[in-house]
């Protein structure tokens, strides 16, 4: 079951996250959600304050952090604002770290990065089924890498998904299509099969709920697209009803069966190109495991 109680940060895995940065004498860094500031601390002992700038959307936890850093030594470069549009000011870097969760990484730290240098961030909407990217940036300001690891953090706050709730009856009422799944929608609790469900549906939200006669009842949701998938439980089996224009458990089904027949590689197996207009999502052992997210 991959699906966390909490979202606390523990700093072993904010110290983990700096360890994969591959930092060097002299590198400048630049870290959105700079939270307590110790992950800010740990970059500014061993970079010098100089090197490091660091945005937070809160303005309180952002003073709390600066006073904190000074505290510890620190004068360094602290900022107050959306995390999401980098740090222009301090530009370029060698490294942007960002400690909360984006749906993609923005364009703007990669645009702030030094040809070589390296952002790494989590991606994902979920609260599980995220994953760390790590991307080197090339020379035709275009980066590419890979998901090195399963990673939680907050969401970063200007592209937080509203939760579905409320009338979950009234979003179902008008299915287009019923059949028996393949298989469980259990499986999406599970975190890989989570991270495939929200590359092949990006948008897609997964709820769990209960039935007046206490069945599990599970849903996929996309707002913006008006689609539903309602999963009922049927003896050994779950039937689903689909609605909206994305018929979306008959493309996440699709591609978690490919998945699987390609020996369910792990998270690690997942690259990724990002360019101005788009996010490229690939697995190298799985040719129908490709998806591009495009923005224009
Ligand atoms: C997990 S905490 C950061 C942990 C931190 N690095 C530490 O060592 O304590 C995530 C932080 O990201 C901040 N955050 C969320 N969205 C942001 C955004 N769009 N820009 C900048 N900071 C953001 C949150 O307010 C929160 O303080």
């Amino acid at each position: 079951m991959g699906v966390p109680t909490s979202s606390s940060t523990d700093p072993a895995t904010v110290v983990g996250m700096i360890e994969a940065l591959d930092l060097a004498t002299g590198h400048r860094v630049l870290e959105i959600g700079t939270g307590t500031g110790y992950s800010t601390a740990l970059m500014c002992h061993y970079l010098g304050e100089d090197n490091v700038a660091t945005v937070e959307v809160d303005a309180q936890v952002a003073a709390r952090a600066d006073a904190a850093l000074e505290a510890a030594g620190f004068s360094t470069w602290t900022a107050t604002g959306d995390g999401l549009l980098g740090h222009p000011y301090r530009a370029p870097y060698d490294r942007v770290i960002a400690t909360c969760v984006v749906r993609r990484i923005p364009y703007a730290w990669i645009r702030q990065t030094r040809p070589e240098g390296i952002v790494l961030g989590t991606v994902g909407s979920w609260p599980w089924g995220t994953g760390l990217a790590k991307l080197t940036v090339g020379d035709d300001g275009t980066a590419e890498g890979s998901i090195v690891r399963r990673a939680s953090f907050m969401q970063a706050r200007a592209q937080a998904v509203a939760p579905v709730a409320g009338d979950l009856s009234a979003r179902t009422a008008y299915a287009d299509s019923e059949r028996r799944s393949q298989m469980s929608p259990l499986v999406l609790e599970e975190w890989m099969p989570a991270f495939l469900a929200q590359l092949a549906a990006p948008g897609v939200q997964f709820v769990r709920a209960t039935g007046r006669d206490g069945s599990p009842l599970r849903y996929l949701f996309d707002p913006e697209k008006e689609s539903f998938a309602e999963f009922l439980v049927d003896g050994e089996n779950w039937i689903v009803r689909q609605g909206g224009p994305v018929a979306l458990w008959d493309v996440v089904e699709r591609c978690l069966v490919a998945w699987q027949d390609a020996g369910a590689p792990e998270i690690d197996s997942v690259r990724l190109h990002v360019t101005p207009t788009s996010h490229r999502y690939w697995i190298d052992q799985a040719p129908s495991l490709r998806w591009e997210h495009r923005i224009a």
